[in-house]
């Protein structure tokens, strides 16, 4: 790899000497003031670990059970849209670092990369959206079935779409001129135009050809979803997706232990505590201090995966001593992607990996089973 980083934040920062302006702005921002975006990484940062010593820790085993799947660690790589426009086939390239490292990855809906140009080469999840048009919800369903994905990912925190100021800003959305704006902000990025605008295209929506036709642009892609995305959805709904999808079904943007029991009584098989990375409602709760009561509110009756301002091993560990089963990365992956393609990728689950293992030996953990509320320092955190 020609540019080296030593940790995720070194990776954002060479994402956004890379990426197009706008590009950039898209992946690392937030909606409204950014409150809850700040607030996932603080609190989560604010968790104090309690360090052991002299308690054996030479043989430390990260690998742990999901579905009925052996992991080499409780991490895996969550959606990310338009993922295809960080790199090139952007999807592709982050699908097999995952498999690489015994992580599973996660297709968004709204990627470049069809669900079938990425089954060709590795394994996948699939990230689901319930849109007004239900037979389309249905076949994206029956492809992702046909394709081999392990899990359908519902995400149902985005009823309606929060606004992103800086996606205004850098002329992404709102704006008659964007368009100009976003060519010339491209242009000033070579490398990434080369490497994504000439080599990695077609730049059109995989997924959506179906309704969009093959020419699906980025432009097209944000007209759809204001116009498709449906406020209508309820619990109704979910149960239809369980009659439909007979492979584990996990409902991704629970933020309250009302919503987690009702997860569970639809028979969905785990949820993910999400806040959509800070891109939703502005001003809720940080998923670090939402998650022991959903994970109590839920009793043990399925897995609890969480995401949200993930930087280092160290915040996964948090994170499973606050409860959860497995932790979903965001931005941290995306950023590596984006800097170094397939290779960054590989290297930040390298380095989740590896911070991990110290943060384990340091509080005196062998295995992930071990890891619980013990090892949070309560006086400090
Ligand atoms: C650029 C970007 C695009 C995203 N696209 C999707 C998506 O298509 N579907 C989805 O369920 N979540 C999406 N998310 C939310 C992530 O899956 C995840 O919940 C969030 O990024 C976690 O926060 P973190 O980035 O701080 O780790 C997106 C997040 C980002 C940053």
């Amino acid at each position: 790899m020609a540019k080296r980083a030593a940790s995720i934040s070194d990776y954002r920062a060479l994402a956004k000497a890379r990426l197009p302006h706008f590009l950039f702005e898209y992946l690392d921002g937030g909606s409204y003031d950014e409150v809850t975006l700040r607030r996932n990484v603080d609190d989560l940062q604010g968790i104090a670990l309690k360090q052991r010593v002299l308690r054996d820790v030479s043989a430390i085993d990260l690998s742990t059970e999901l579905f009925g799947e052996r992991w080499a660690m409780p991490v895996g790589l969550g959606p990310v849209g338009l993922s295809g426009l960080y790199a090139r086939r952007g999807e592709v390239q982050a699908a097999k670092a995952a498999a690489a490292a015994g992580v599973p990855f996660t297709l968004s809906t709204l990627s470049a990369c069809s669900i079938e140009e990425v089954a060709k080469s590795a394994p996948l999840w699939f990230q689901l959206y319930i849109v007004k048009d239900r037979e389309f919800v249905r076949d994206m369903m029956a492809r992702a079935k046909q394709a081999g994905c392990g899990a359908l990912l519902l995400t149902v925190d985005l009823a309606v779409p929060g606004t992103r100021y800086r996606d205004y800003r850098s002329g992404l959305s709102g704006s008659m001129r964007g368009g100009l704006s976003r060519l010339s902000q491209a242009v000033r990025r070579p490398d990434w135009a080369w490497d994504v605008a000439v080599h990695g295209r077609p730049l059109t929506m995989g997924n959506l050809e179906p309704l969009l036709g093959s020419g699906a642009a980025l432009s097209d892609l944000m007209g759809w979803v204001g116009n498709n995305f449906d406020a209508s959805v309820t619990w109704k709904d979910v149960e239809w997706v369980r009659g439909e999808w007979d492979g584990p079904l996990v409902i991704k943007g629970v933020l309250d232990p009302d919503d987690g029991r009702a997860a569970a009584a639809t028979g969905a098989d785990a949820v993910v505590v999400s806040n959509h990375g800070g891109r939703q409602l502005d001003g809720v709760s940080s998923t670090a201090r939402a998650l022991p009561r959903i994970v109590e509110a839920i009793g043990g009756k399925m897995p609890v995966l969480v995401d949200g301002g993930v930087r280092s091993g160290l915040d996964v560990v948090r994170m499973l001593a606050l409860g959860a089963d497995f932790v979903l990365l965001g931005r941290a992956w995306a950023y590596a992607l984006a800097a170094c393609g397939e290779a960054g990728v590989r290297d930040v689950l390298r380095l989740i990996d590896a911070e991990m293992r110290v943060a384990m030996a340091l509080t005196g953990c062998t295995g992930i089973s071990a890891i619980d509320r013990n090892v949070i320092d309560q006086a400090t955190s």
